[in-house]
């Protein structure tokens, strides 16, 4: 007999108790729409080429991942980013396709994507295109020419699906074949009345709903709203379930609160660069999100840069490093490099199966932070057989000795560990604990058997690709610049630097409360356990598990502590999908 032990502790606030978002529904409610089981897998147009994108560049790299066996490990998606629109069709609202780019679409009286999608489906590959939230994309909001860029009137420049949603939708899905789509967010941030394209008379003025700097300025209801309607859309246009939605508005609007109820993959920061302190900026946004990630829907630090600056193939070190890292996150791995041109040792990170499977693991739990300090982090990961993923990652620029210990795995100190390295395939056995050392910017992966420290069951915390935070305690998103920063990588260092960028965190937290204190309650501490705020509601699927058992209590962290605080369980047997 298995049986789950889970140890919860409330944070009490002092909020008044909303009644009706806390009673039970008997339902999981996270997202579980699409085809996203396991983290969707490919490659994107936009690290490789930004907007000056064709089909030669795309098809080079499709056929690369097909010749190389990379389709065959799960590389499936071939995404077409920003820069393929060329106009839309005042007369009728229908998009128009750059053309003279993409010839395949060419030789109809209105272009179409149907032979490019076709062509990739015949190459057993899936279909992904870009879109924007708002009336235009990020490149008409930032690009510095307009080479590649929408031409023609204001209206015709509108090529985002704000005024168009179902139209485009089922354009996209139904008419020209696709099967992925990302949608992006600049349209509604970057096109206020004192954005430079609307005074130059580019584009119309939309009052901007999100503000990726204040939360303050942002209408999360209306976010959500338009997102809630896109995903309607592709499900009518796609109703065999076989897409994937991928939001992209970087953090902002809370959405790392409510994306897992509403599509299948969300970024949870600004944009990657090639740069070592840009990875650590859009890893630290997702690492601490566990539990906000279960099959169906995952955080998103962004795509991979393996190809270019410091994950390069002279920095092999980083790029193994950014792609462990992205497996152990349950990150989509999508590959953002002209493979055309990327040289095999990368390949060859970009293709192992070991640690793809990571990634790909059925059981879907986000790897939890076992140890973390400034410069090292522990992750661990429950893998569906019982096994665990463990990533010692060093962040920093010296080698740092390590002792790995089989509780930190919450495996038995007195029984042996066996260890596999994912990178060398070395294997090693310990008791208790064993040695390491990681050199600077390494993450050394292993798979790791060992027997559980509960013998019969799993801590919560081990499974959080299980537990749903359907409701999370945040009433009011409140700023806690100390948990999360986003930076613009373009920014240089001109004016004030990168401040803070807050838009809501969210408040439920593994083996940590929610502001990353250890779990603690009447001074006992708790490795395992989840962090929640008061006034939450988790929903827990029980893969065949017999039992749940919780400790529970107020954290010693709370700060108001003059409340009582309700704690209720309810169980439903076999009706939980
Ligand atoms: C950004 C997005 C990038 C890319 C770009 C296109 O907002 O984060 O991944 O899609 O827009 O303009």
């Amino acid at each position: 007999m298995k049986k789950i032990l889970a140890a919860i502790f409330l944070l009490s606030a002092g909020f008044a108790q909303a009644a009706d978002p806390l009673a039970p529904t008997g339902r999981w409610t996270g997202y579980s729409s699409g085809r996203a089981a396991t983290p969707p897998m490919g490659w994107n147009s936009w690290n490789a080429f930004a907007s000056a994108v064709d089909e030669d560049k795309v098809m080079g790299s499709a056929r690369r991942i097909v010749d190389s066996g990379l389709a065959r490990k799960g590389y499936h998606y071939i995404n077409l980013d920003d820069g393929w629109a060329a106009k839309r069709r005042v007369a009728d609202g229908h998009l128009m396709i750059r053309a003279d780019k993409f010839p395949s679409a060419a030789n109809k009286k209105t272009p179409t994507f149907k032979p490019y999608t076709d062509k990739l489906h015949a190459m057993g590959l899936k279909a992904g295109i870009y879109s924007d939230m708002g009336r235009n994309t990020c490149a008409q909001a930032w690009s510095a020419t307009d080479e590649d860029l929408p031409k023609g009137s204001v209206a015709e420049r509108e090529v985002g699906l704000h005024d168009f949603i179902e139209q485009d939708i089922d354009l996209y899905f139904r008419e020209w074949g696709f099967d992925y789509i990302k949608v992006d967010g600049c349209g509604l941030r970057d096109f206020g009345p004192n954005s430079a394209k609307v005074k130059a008379g580019q584009a119309r003025a939309l009052d901007p709903i999100m503000d990726l700097g204040a939360i303050s300025r942002t209408d999360v209801p209306g976010v959500q709203g338009l997102f809630r309607r896109v995903g309607a859309a592709i499900e009518r246009s796609r109703p065999n379930g076989d897409f994937v939605y991928s939001l992209c508005i970087w953090g902002a609007a809370n959405v790392r609160a409510w994306a897992k109820d509403v599509g299948n993959t969300s970024r949870t920061s600004d944009d990657i660069a090639p740069a070592w302190g840009r990875l650590l900026v859009n890893y630290d946004s997702a690492v601490h999100r566990a539990l906000y990630a279960h099959p169906g829907s995952w955080n998103d630090p962004d795509m991979l840069y393996i190809g270019a600056g410091d994950f390069d193939a002279d920095h092999l070190t980083e790029a193994r490093s950014h792609f462990a890292l992205w497996a152990m996150l349950n990150s989509p791995l999508l590959i953002g490099a002209d493979l055309r041109k990327t040289p095999d040792a990368l390949m060859d990170i970009l293709g192992n199966a070991d640690i793809i499977a990571l990634d790909q693991d059925a059981a879907g739990n986000q790897a939890t932070v076992a140890y973390d300090s400034s410069d090292l982090q522990i992750l661990v990961k429950t893998l569906g057989n019982g096994d665990k993923a463990v990533a010692v990652f060093n962040r920093g620029s010296g080698a740092i000795d390590v002792n790995l210990q089989a509780t930190q795995l919450r495996f038995r100190g007195d029984a042996p560990v066996e260890m596999t390295d994912l990178w060398t395939k070395k294997q090693v056995s310990f008791t208790k604990e064993t040695q390491l050392r990681v050199a600077p910017r390494e993450t050394a992966v292993f798979r790791a058997h060992g027997t559980r420290m509960l013998a019969n069951g799993v801590y919560l915390s081990e499974q959080p690709g299980q537990v749903n935070p359907a409701v999370d305690g945040v009433t009011r998103p409140v700023a806690d610049p100390a948990i999360f920063r986003t930076a613009a990588g373009w920014g240089g260092t001109r004016g004030a630097g990168d401040r803070p960028q807050y838009a809501g965190w969210g408040g439920a937290r593994a083996d940590s409360a929610p502001y990353g204190q250890t779990l603690q309650v009447a001074r006992k501490t708790f490795a395992a356990g989840i962090g929640v705020l008061v006034n939450s509601r988790l929903e827990v699927r029980n893969g065949g598990h017999q039992r749940f058992t919780a400790q529970v209590g107020v954290d010693d962290s709370a700060t108001d502590k003059a409340n009582a605080v309700t704690f209720s369980a309810n169980y439903w047997r076999n009706r939980i999908p």
